[in-house]
């Protein structure tokens, strides 16, 4: 698959085969997100993969009852990605100072970027992706037992794509595009 063809192709996925995301996978797609750019090649992304069945359900159970369609989309999925930043890196100066006026807008940017590399590289090995925005941070950290320095910057359902929905409609070229010529 072209680069291009990756990126026009890419969905949010939500119906899943039965087929299971390996740990070899898991891997491959995790060394081609590690090639994202970020602040000061910090690298501030940590990936924590949850394979195991009763965990993630356990993850969707508990951790999103707010989001009823959250729940149903992990339980979907074979397996489950948590985004997580390491605080103070991206954005910071080595002594722990801003080194913008923007705060922690930086290390949310290299979680974004992170993130959507991750999805692009699961595309490439024809695996789907459904990035959340809405869980309980705190109870997945204890469920987890996720360091306090690490923040969820955000959830990635994952497996073998059933279903490859139609690209939802893009706004036009000239409402988000703006050239000075
Ligand atoms: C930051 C972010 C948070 C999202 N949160 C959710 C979510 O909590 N639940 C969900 O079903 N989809 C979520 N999505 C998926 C979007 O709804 C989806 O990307 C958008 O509708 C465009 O569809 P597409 O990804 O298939 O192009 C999120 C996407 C992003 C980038």
């Amino acid at each position: 698959m072209d680069a291009i063809e990756c990126l026009i192709t890419r969905r949010s996925i939500r119906e899943y085969r039965e087929e299971n995301v390996s740990k070899q996978d898991i891997e491959n797609m995790v060394e081609i997100a590690q090639m994202v750019s970020c602040w000061e090649n910090t690298q501030p992304i940590r990936y924590v993969a949850v394979l195991e069945k009763e965990l993630k359900n356990q993850i969707a159970d508990e951790c999103t009852k707010p989001y009823p369609w959250n729940t149903e989309n992990i339980h979907a999925a074979p397996a489950l990605m948590i985004i997580c930043t390491i605080k103070g890196l991206s954005g910071y100066e080595k002594d722990g100072t801003p080194s913008t006026t923007k705060g922690t807008h930086w290390q949310s940017f290299d979680a974004g970027m992170a993130a959507d590399h991750f999805c692009l590289a699961a595309r490439t090995m024809g695996v789907g992706t459904l990035i959340m925005g809405r869980y309980d941070e705190e109870k997945i950290r204890m469920i987890l037992h996720l360091p306090e320095n690490y923040d969820i910057s955000c959830i990635i359902a994952l497996g073998y794509p059933k279903l490859v929905p139609a690209a939802s409609e893009r706004k036009p070229l000239k409402e988000v595009l703006l050239i000075k010529e």
